[in-house]
């Protein structure tokens, strides 16, 4: 990719909100792909792996992990966020690797769940939002009930860009503020000729003839109250997450994309700084912040996605770089393992396609093959350097089974295909401190079946899956040893070890959880194993 400021984002949205819908429209934008229905198909059109299978009986579509494209002289990266059933860590351990967000707004319904819990991982590194609002020629909300419903529950300010003029089969179009005109709703696949309606004169008669009046009148009245109750667009709000610039449309009518699209590429953040520690990686690790213009490379490991091709039983393991400049086949360190790796074949994507990446910049996103030597988290840099990045945290789950080989002398086979599945990422393995029971903890319940498909099919072992009824686990911090060992003693039943042998406290309810904070105020109770 020839050198454009890069633009490394994430959609994200209640399943059903037109998340899919949205992201062909953007690849169409982008020049990826020529006709809707080709980023996702239902019907299964991907190389699959044997595992995917899983996914493709169930009917859920495999979507691609990045999308790269170019759009008016930005380099921009889509990484995909699953939700529906797949929905897992991998959902919200993107969003550690982007800069920016489009979040997608059903607007019958408003703010959903799968959006609430989203929002707070954006909240963690404050990440700008652009809002769509999307299905408007569909019944919709009130405009002004959508945007209170959006900043009540996801504590953020709305700024329309436009506002939808009617709604349904009324829809007429979106008023832009900037222009004065109204973008025309037409059911078109070329939104490059567009046709507007001049509205500076809100009392014109060629207005009053494109819409009617008593649409012209409910448009005067809420012109009127915007320019009352909201604020002006800021450009260091929406960089902060403060305030999120707000677009009516149709991603299903390719209706409102393109100016939503525009705004990304003229404000959306290039890289931005990000925190690291220097080793020894303990509590007193020194944090220093490297900046996407160092010279020397680094990146980090978001996501590693299994058996993406089905000649080859590969993982690729998704490496976000930071800084400096990747090159093929030049030599980088892999910091947890202290050794030198030649890549030969760095990926880029492109919707469905890979390609072999010649170099890549802060802000890329490249695949690595990966035999099984990479984790979640890890770092590489350039020049030995001894720096993990942080803020790739692992997230409490919400699903918790308690996994036994059904065969005890298969109880190493269990343990190993546990922990190397875990290692990727998708479910979380922790070891129950007084029984030593293996407790397999996921966000989505799809993860449990993948696991145990998995299991069978590539390490031969059956296991019983008991479900335990936890509300989630904190990872804990201790003042001194002491405190440690009296916490564990006190609370052993649900004292677990992750996969780093970090402590952590199975909640099996939020009362519960209460009580144990109150009566140890000096232990530090985190929801996510980010806490250096
Ligand atoms: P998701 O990825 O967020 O889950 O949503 P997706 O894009 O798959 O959209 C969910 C459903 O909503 C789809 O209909 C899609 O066609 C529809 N949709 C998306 N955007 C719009 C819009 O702007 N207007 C209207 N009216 N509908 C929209 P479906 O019937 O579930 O699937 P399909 O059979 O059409 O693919």
């Amino acid at each position: 990719m020839s050198f454009k400021p890069r633009c490394t984002f994430a959609i994200i949205s209640h399943p059903d909100a037109g998340k899919t819908t949205m992201t062909e429209k953007l690849l169409w934008f982008g020049g990826v792909v020529r006709e809707a229905g080709m980023v996702k198909s239902k019907s299964g059109d991907y190389a699959k792996s044997d595992w995917m299978e899983l996914e493709k009986q169930r009917g859920i579509s495999i979507t691609s992990s990045v999308m790269s494209f170019e759009y008016n002289d930005r380099a921009l990266h889509l990484l995909d966020t699953p939700g529906h059933k797949d929905f897992s860590e991998d959902t919200y351990r993107t969003l550690t690797a982007v800069e920016s967000v489009l979040m997608m707004i059903d607007s019958a319904k408003g703010v959903e769940a799968q959006t609430i819990k989203l929002m707070e991982v954006c909240r963690m590194r404050d990440t700008p939002i652009v809002t769509f609002m999307n299905k408007f020629d569909r019944e919709a909300m009130d405009p002004f009930a959508l945007l209170d419903n959006i900043e009540s529950i996801l504590k953020i300010q709305c700024v329309p860009m436009t506002w939808p003029v009617g709604n349904g089969v009324d829809f007429k179009g979106v008023y832009d503020f900037k222009t004065k005109q109204i973008l025309s709703f037409k059911d078109s696949k070329d939104p490059f000729t567009p046709s507007y309606v001049d509205a500076s004169d809100l009392d014109a008669p060629s207005l009053l003839e494109a819409i009617g009046p008593a649409l012209v009148e409910k448009l005067k009245e809420e012109l009127e109250m915007v320019a009352t109750l909201i604020p002006e667009f800021n450009m260091d709000e929406y960089q902060a997450g403060i305030q999120t610039p707000v677009f009516f449309g149709s991603a299903l009518k390719n209706f409102g994309v393109k100016e939503c699209l525009d705004l990304i590429t003229q404000i959306a953040p290039t890289p931005k700084p990000r925190e690291a520690v220097l080793a020894p990686y303990d509590s007193n690790a020194e944090k220093i912040t490297i900046d996407p213009s160092d010279k020397e490379f680094t990146g980090f490991i978001f996501k590693i996605q299994a058996n993406m091709d089905p000649k080859h039983r590969d993982r690729i393991s998704f490496m976000r770089v930071c800084s400096g400049r990747f090159e093929r086949n030049e030599k980088i360190y892999h910091v947890r393992t202290g050794k030198e790796i030649r890549i030969a074949t760095p990926l880029i994507f492109q919707a469905r396609d890979r390609d072999i990446a010649e170099e890549a910049l802060a802000g890329d996103i490249i695949g690595l093959y990966d035999t099984g030597k990479y984790q979640i988290g890890d770092t590489f840099s350039m020049g030995k350097k001894h720096i993990r990045y942080t803020g790739i945290p692992s997230f409490s789950p919400e699903l918790f089974m308690r996994v036994t080989a059904k065969d005890p002398m298969k109880a190493k086979h269990l343990e190993k295909g546990l922990s190397q599945l875990s290692e990727e990422g998708a479910t979380q393995l922790f070891i129950r401190r007084h029984t030593n029971e293996k407790m397999l903890g996921a966000v989505g319940a799809l993860q449990f079946e993948v696991v145990k498909y998995r299991l069978e099919d590539e390490y031969s072992v059956e296991a019983s899956y008991e479900p335990v009824a936890w509300a989630g686990v904190r990872w804990l911090k201790f003042p001194d040893k002491k405190s440690e060992e009296k916490f564990a003693q006190d609370y052993s039943s649900v004292i677990m070890e992750d996969k780093d042998k970090r402590l952590c406290f199975a909640v099996r309810t939020e009362w519960d959880l209460k009580l144990a904070m109150e009566k140890n105020p000096d232990v530090k109770f985190f929801k996510n194993s980010d806490y250096i």
